[in-house]
């Protein structure tokens, strides 16, 4: 085996560290909008739609034109491939109302969940092709990329198998991206389902994490290119309430120091089924907490990395309802979008 590798030139560097630089400019996170079918298919049929191309087109129309207001505090968004060619009814591309207002459109590249055989877990399917579908959405206009491993946490998962396979294929994927120009957000999602502790949560994370960043490096990625998106550390759904918010922010952030290299320059947080309102107050915990810890270690940083939301659901939920599948709601529900959006801004820079 050589350690005699070749990496990305000097150019394809600062072509990624621009784009990670923007996503994480100062107050601003991602808006997924990357809602696999049948999410969003579920979506729709609650405001009376059918799961149609045109009514997916018509309501991430919504969210691509609202005002740029919404630029102040979302510097990302990220589509699926169908959203990605798609336009505006007045025949304008998505991607072109999106860099006009300065937010940069992402795609969603994997390609779902499947069993993996012999175990209680799931691998992320879609790497056949990758390098293949990321020159094209690159071409068409994507920065960056996402791609979504999932582990649950029972008694008896995540096995060590789904672990390394996932941080195999995430380091796969990432590496791919890089060699066609895209920055990989790598989103290793332990469910908030269940009903397990705090401390399982945190152990499950340290491992996944581990592992995560040890593949990376094999695969050769260029770290300093990449984002994380994870979800907050805390107790399972139905035992939320058994910790604080700052008991959260505190655990969250003692795993992250624990797992992440430094050289990662951002961390987005996935809302994975929190409220509006938890998904924000966590936020905060958890850049209050990286704050504190920041002043404490008065020799330098220890939380290396700027700190956001990526949110789907905690960002969208109030404004799926407004809407109600209407289109004299739409003005309406854009605003809520960007109000949760301020609203998140705020907890990004521990100010909520
Ligand atoms: P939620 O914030 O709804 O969990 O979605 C974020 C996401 O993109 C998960 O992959």
């Amino acid at each position: 085996m050589t350690t005699n590798v070749q990496h990305l030139s000097k150019q394809q560097c600062l072509e990624l560290t621009k784009v990670t630089s923007a996503i994480l400019a100062k107050g601003k996170g991602i808006i997924a909008a990357d809602d696999a079918l049948d999410d969003i298919g579920r979506k729709l049929k609650n405001v009376g739609l059918e799961n149609t191309v045109e009514n997916r087109r018509k309501y991430r129309e919504l969210l691509i034109t609202a005002d740029k207001e919404m630029a102040l505090y979302v510097s990302g968004i990220i589509l699926t491939p169908e959203t990605l060619y798609q336009k505006t009814s007045n025949g304008v591309r998505f991607v072109d109302v999106l860099n006009q207002k300065g937010i940069i459109p992402g795609v969603n590249v994997d390609g779902g969940l499947v069993d993996l055989p012999f175990t209680e877990d799931v691998a992320t399917q879609g790497l056949d092709n990758l390098h293949v579908r990321c020159a094209e959405y690159k071409k068409e206009g994507a920065r960056f990329a996402k791609w979504r491993v999932a582990y649950k946490i029972t008694e008896t998962t995540p096995s060590m198998l789904s672990i390394q396979e996932n941080a195999k294929i995430l380091a796969r994927y990432a590496s791919i991206c890089q060699a066609n120009g895209l920055v990989p957000i790598v989103e290793p999602d332990v469910s908030i389902e269940g009903n397990h502790d705090l401390e399982r949560c945190q152990k499950v994370y340290e491992v996944v994490l581990s592992h995560v960043y040890k593949a990376l490096v094999d695969y050769k990625v260029y770290l300093e290119g990449t984002l994380l998106k994870t979800a907050f550390v805390t107790p399972g759904l139905s035992v939320l309430k058994s910790k604080t918010m700052a008991q959260i922010g505190a655990a969250t952030i003692s795993t992250l120091q624990r797992t992440v290299p430094a050289a990662v320059p951002g961390i987005v947080f996935l809302s994975g089924g929190l409220s509006e309102t938890d998904a924000t107050l966590c936020l905060n915990s958890v850049t209050k907490e990286a704050a504190t810890r920041l002043t404490i270690d008065k020799r330098g940083s220890k939380c290396p990395w700027t700190l956001t939301f990526c949110y789907g659901r905690a960002l969208q939920f109030t404004a799926w309802k407004v809407w109600d599948g209407k289109d004299k709601n739409v003005k309406e529900a854009q605003e809520e979008v960007i109000k949760r959006s301020k609203t998140n801004s705020l907890a990004s820079l521990g100010k909520y």
